[in-house]
């Protein structure tokens, strides 16, 4: 079976290639020709661990092919994905400028009987939408096609993209149709061989679960941030917290961990797209719409510690911090929304010089901010710590797991250690003459360790 899938971004190409990975012909049509040209020649725009390897595979044995021509791509297609992005309108709903040209191409080219599949997060509706949208172009044209639109929202995770599409927990296929829904459950039926995890539901349903998904994951990640500051005032520890309410098994232990504020492409904008069609309807959703009042508060707790702490001791100016991870999380190069952009821009408002590093996502950065004479881009973690007065911990990534602090120590001009993931014990960096201050729980002094910690309330958000 052929299979088209229409912009070639992060989960385009992650679908592409693993349909082509089962032995579908793929064809991925972007409009943007230069990214079309580089993928022919077997260069991944984007970071994505296993992907590259298994996309010049299967360009190698054809199953798997580039373009930007909509006539020829759609020609021997039956099922074809949507697949581009929705950014944030004005309004706080999804600009759906991308769906709606992809949409009145398809009209303008379809031939025969197709599927039309989207898998880009939209407003509850937008399937209509696509369809109404298809029929116009066909009674343009004067010419009478089937065709079916169905919803099939995509939860895959980046840095875990290409195992969370192989083995999906569940597959959601929204749709009106019942010749599409099977042509849909045996497409993906190679994917269910253990056990059929696919679920059927209408379109609008299926719309809504994708928001609905996204927001109750940020609402529990906006939750534990809320609480850590109460830790903190009170003495309590969010990672102890944290474990005595995952053991529930009607909580769990997913997306508990308290941090510098959530990021990314999609839980930001997801939420406020939900609470805009809310409002469309004069419906007010006051819970959901505090989760991004609570993550715009959170993106600004590591910076105030810092101001706190360097006030107290010696003041910003002249001042160096080194920041450890761009990305909005491990395994990814995308910066979209990072804590880590919003932590630069205070600290670059206050006259602070920056040593910063990723490992995959520092080119990303350097073109989302504006060039500075205060930014080094160091080349690895212990470069960024040379001669700064804090490392601030922003990104989780597996390298910087074990950190060597008694050399970081000896790099640096100072002994500040600011972590936003939680990932050290407070007792053991302290140890080694940091002053260690984390998300939630109590900062512990180098000088004061062997006495007691400062007093909590000194360091709450
Ligand atoms: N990134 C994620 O982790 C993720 C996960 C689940 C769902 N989603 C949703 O999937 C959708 C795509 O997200 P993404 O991160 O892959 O986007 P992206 O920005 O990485 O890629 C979108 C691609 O679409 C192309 N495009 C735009 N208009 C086009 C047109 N008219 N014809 C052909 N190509 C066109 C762009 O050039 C770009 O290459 C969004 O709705 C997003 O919310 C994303």
């Amino acid at each position: 079976m052929n299979l088209l899938v229409i912009g070639v971004g992060y989960v385009g190409l992650v679908t592409a290639t693993c349909f082509a990975e089962m032995g579908y012909h793929v064809t991925c049509l972007d409009i943007d020709q230069d990214k079309i040209e580089k993928l022919k020649a077997g260069e991944i725009p984007i970071y994505e661990p296993g992907l590259e390897e298994i996309v010049r595979r299967n360009i190698k044995n054809k199953h798997l092919q580039f373009t930007t021509d909509y006539q020829s791509a759609l020609e021997d297609t039956t099922i074809c994905f949507i697949t581009v992005e929705t950014p944030m309108g004005t309004d706080g709903n999804a600009d759906l400028k991308f769906v709606r040209q992809v949409a009145t191409s398809i009209g303008t080219y379809l031939n025969s009987y197709k599927i039309i599949v989207n898998k880009s997060t939209v407003p509850i509706g937008t399937a209509k939408l696509v369809e109404t949208i298809i029929a116009e172009q066909l009674e343009l044209r004067e010419v009478s096609l089937e065709f079916d639109v169905v919803s099939n929202p995509e939860f895959l995770k980046e840095g875990n993209a290409i195992n969370d599409f192989m083995k999906p927990d569940r597959v959601i296929i929204g749709s009106s149709s019942e010749r599409a829904l099977s042509a849909m459950k045996a497409l993906y039926s190679p994917f269910m061989l253990n056990h059929d995890r696919l679920i059927g539901m209408d379109r609008e349903s299926a719309e809504m679960t994708k928001y609905a998904a996204n927001s109750m994951l940020a609402l529990r990640i906006s939750f534990m941030n809320e609480l850590s500051g109460l830790c903190e005032l009170t003495g309590a520890d969010i990672n102890k917290v944290r474990k005595g309410i995952g053991s529930d098994t009607r909580i769990g232990h997913s997306f508990l961990y308290a941090g510098p504020g959530f990021g990314g492409s999609c839980f930001p904008k997801d939420v406020r797209a939900l609470c805009a069609q809310a409002a469309a309807y004069q419906y007010e959703m006051p819970l959901t719409s505090m989760i991004s009042v609570v993550n715009k508060r959170q993106k600004l707790v590591l910076a105030n510690k810092i101001f706190r702490y360097f006030s107290e001791i010696e003041g910003m100016t002249h001042c160096t911090i080194a920041i450890l991870g761009l990305s909005f999380k491990p395994d990814t190069d995308d910066i979209r929304e990072s804590a880590s952009l919003v932590l630069i821009e205070e600290l670059l408002e206050v006259g602070v010089h920056l040593r910063l590093y990723d490992p995959v996502a520092m080119n990303h950065t350097k073109k989302a901010i504006p060039p500075s004479d205060k930014i080094y881009w160091a080349t690895d973690e212990m470069d960024a710590a040379e001669g700064a007065d804090a490392v601030v911990l922003m990104t989780e990534w597996k390298q910087f797991r074990y950190l060597d602090f008694d050399k970081l120590r000896m790099l640096m001009r100072g002994h500040a250690f600011f972590d936003g993931r939680n990932q050290f014990n407070p007792e053991d960096v302290a140890k080694k003459g940091f002053d260690y201050i984390s998300i939630g729980r109590s900062p512990l002094f180098a000088n004061a360790y062997q006495e007691n910690q400062v007093p909590v309330s000194e360091y709450a958000p």
